[in-house]
């Protein structure tokens, strides 16, 4: 290990020169946190992130209040944010009066999430596969006609707790219809953390075969059997770019059962770092907010590099 709590960088062939880090450690890590944290520790807790120097930092979600009660403080923690410039702080809008609460926060950057299976559709949005997109339309539309930033997620794209295997091709089909409705982004998301390498680079193949051009494709790996670095240096090799990380590996989804945290942010900038790959992130910085926050959740983080590093 070189000096400074920092690897050595030694390049592999064939991966970006640069990946932007689409940090969800306050929203899909605190949702699932069954303490109750202050507005105030959550808006310090962005500040830190930004000043580490992650990019993006998705700050809350704008859905039912008594489904996701950890967010239900939205309006409050984005009131206080104070932006720094160039940095983007999505939410998460699953519908029209999402969307509506979100302008109100003055929110400029939006998400909405899907899902690639009907059992997750039915539980985590109260929809069918086949009437999700009659709720995501009219917000996709409108974000995008008041000039918004709209990334689409995909779930249970490698696998779902209640149905088992997820075939590949109704995955590019939910893909294709968050694009057709006007999403700049996706993001494919193993919410339970099953995923392997091989499946990663089938999925985004199948995926370019149906004209999904890489660019617009994020990762989002949990980290349930210890598989997201993995899957996170396949889907490099593929040309993706762009990996959601949660600081200290916090993460999971209430309506998802067996999800467990998402891939560290500091254990994929160490990674990232050792491979020479351009993340501006400051990994100390990051590092000693993800154990500030352990403090006020009251146990240790899961992440291999925070515990290292401290
Ligand atoms: P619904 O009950 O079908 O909604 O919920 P509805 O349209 O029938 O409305 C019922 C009532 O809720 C109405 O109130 C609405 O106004 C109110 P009433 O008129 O009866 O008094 N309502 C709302 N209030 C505030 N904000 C809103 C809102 N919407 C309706 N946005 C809904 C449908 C989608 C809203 C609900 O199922 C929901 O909130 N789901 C969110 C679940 C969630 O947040 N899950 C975690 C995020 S997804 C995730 O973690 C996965 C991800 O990380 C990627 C991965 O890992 O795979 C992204
Ligand atoms: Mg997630």
């Amino acid at each position: 290990m070189a000096d400074g709590g920092l690897p050595d960088v030694v390049p592999l062939p064939g991966l970006p020169e640069q990946v932007t880090i689409w940090e969800v450690g306050a929203r899909d890590g605190l949702q699932n946190e069954s303490a109750v944290i202050p507005a105030a520790i959550k808006v310090e807790f962005i500040h830190r992130l930004a000043d580490a120097g992650l990019p993006v930092v998705e700050a809350t979600s704008f859905v039912r209040p008594d489904w996701v009660p950890q967010l239900a403080d939205a309006v409050e923690v984005m009131a206080s944010l104070e932006r720094v410039p160039g940095v983007r702080y999505p939410v998460l809008v699953p519908n029209k009066r999402g969307l509506a609460r979100a302008v109100a926060a003055g929110v400029a950057d939006v998400a909405v999430f899907a899902s690639a299976t009907e059992t997750f559709a039915q539980r985590n949005l109260n929809r069918s596969l086949a009437t999700q997109m009659e709720m995501f339309d009219p917000v996709i539309a409108g974000a995008r006609a008041a000039g918004m930033a709209v990334r689409g997620y995909v779930s249970m794209c490698f696998g779902d707790p209640w149905e088992g295997r997820v075939p590949r091709q109704q995955v590019v089909e939910v893909c294709r219809q968050l694009l057709a409705a006007g999403c700049d982004a996706l993001s494919l998301g193993d919410t339970i953390g099953v995923a392997t390498p091989g499946q990663v680079t089938a999925l985004l193949a199948d995926l370019g075969a149906a004209g999904v051009p890489v660019g617009q494709l994020g990762v989002h790996f949990h980290d349930t059997y210890g598989q997201a670095l993995a899957n996170t240096l396949a889907a490099l090799q593929c040309g993706v770019s762009t990996v959601d990380a949660s600081a200290g590996g916090l993460g999971g989804c209430p309506y998802a059962k067996s999800a467990t945290g998402n891939l560290a942010t500091e254990d994929l900038v160490w990674m990232l770092d050792g491979l020479g790959i351009h993340t501006g992130v400051d990994l100390a910085a990051l590092a000693a907010t993800s154990v500030w926050l352990a403090g006020h959740l009251g146990r240790p983080s899961p992440s291999s590099v925070v515990r290292a590093l401290s």
